[in-house]
């Protein structure tokens, strides 16, 4: 097999393409420039045999089955816990995050700190994704899969990092600077945190979970940012991901009310552009429709009788707290 490298000048775009399909620049390799190209996935990795395992590590298969949207005491203690490891995992990974690392590099990493701290690393070989973390750079929304891919400066790139220990899940994701960014690129990121924040502050028992959809939606239609559709935030516990669905937009019918012990995800995706995805043909790789850079934050949270309890939340965490300064009357009750 022959690899055409694309040549140091480019032709213009009304051009012939430079790789000899005689077709315009435009219409062959003009879309890919830019772009992030899949690399080589490296062999799945093997978790010990003395941590505990979700049902689906063997077989890939995820059989659901009917859990309580409102969790006991005890379940939470034990979220509580799975939330901070993966909120620390992350904090860790992120700070890995250097110019010529590659994905699997961190992937290697986060799987190792997931061990470390007796946990498993929920995404490997759920529904058979073959990796311990998603790691999904520039354009790619979500899921992207570590693979030789090399770190580059002015990258963005989001880490989805969910651990599994005590039975239940605890994820949380937040998108990371390679080396220098540009500030259109930072700005993306920024709201994008401001965006996930906005959200939490909309979770208040007896309210609908429109709430939070509207919220973050009004942040990005501020700063002329799209929000992804096709990806929501979930339940969560014993499962990874449970029935509730979480919209990032605003939606009449995402009309179930919050009570308290709920647990869900709030994981905007926010872009430069559309809020249209296409997927790559490893059928996991979501990434804008437009070639639009995209960032994402999560977190996992708890209603409570007040308010809101960020489970992935606090002083350890990447986006611990909220960015804003609120008036007391709007206060929710953070217990970390
Ligand atoms: N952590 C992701 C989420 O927030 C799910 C990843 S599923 C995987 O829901 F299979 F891609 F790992
Ligand atoms: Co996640
Ligand atoms: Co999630």
């Amino acid at each position: 097999m022959t690899i055409l490298t694309q040549p140091s000048i480019l032709p213009s775009a009304n051009d012939v393409c430079w790789c000899g399909s005689g077709r315009k620049y435009k219409r062959c390799h003009k879309p890919l420039e830019g772009r992030v190209q899949p690399g080589k996935v490296s062999p799945r990795r093997s978790v010990p045999a003395s941590i505990a395992r979700p049902p689906y590590a063997d077989t890939g298969e995820v059989v659901r089955w009917n859990e309580p949207a409102i969790k006991s005491p005890e379940i939470i203690t034990r979220m509580r816990h799975a939330g901070a490891v993966a909120a620390e995992v992350l904090r860790l990974a992120g700070e890995a995050v250097k110019p010529g690392m590659t994905t699997d590099e961190i992937d290697i990493y986060v799987h190792d700190l997931c061990i470390e701290r007796n946990s498993y690393p929920s995404p490997l070989n759920y529904m058979g994704y073959p990796k311990s973390v998603c790691t999904s750079v520039n354009e790619v929304i979500c899921h992207g899969i570590p693979d030789s891919r090399k770190l580059e400066e002015g990258d963005i790139v989001n880490l989805d990092v969910t651990c599994y220990i005590g039975g239940v899940h605890g994820d949380t994701n937040a998108t990371f600077a390679v080396g220098k960014i540009d500030a259109q690129n930072q700005a993306l990121i920024d709201a994008t945190e401001e965006c996930i924040w906005h959200g939490i502050e909309a979770v208040k028992p007896g309210r609908p979970l429109s709430d939070i959809g509207r919220a973050i939606e009004d942040h990005a239609n501020l700063h002329k940012l799209g929000v992804v559709r096709a990806f929501v935030g979930h339940g969560i516990g014993e499962q990874f991901h449970t029935d509730i669905q979480v919209l990032h937009y605003y939606d009449s019918r995402n009309s179930v009310v919050m009570r308290p012990g709920m647990t869900f995800t709030i994981e905007p995706m926010i872009t430069l552009g559309t809020w249209q995805h296409k997927m790559w043909d490893d059928e996991w790789t979501a990434v804008t429709a437009d070639g639009t850079r995209t960032a994402q934050f999560e977190h996992m949270v708890l209603v409570t009788e007040t308010g809101v309890d960020v489970l992935t939340g606090g002083p350890g965490a990447v986006s611990g707290k909220s960015p804003f300064t609120k008036p007391s009357s709007t206060k929710s009750s953070f217990t970390r």
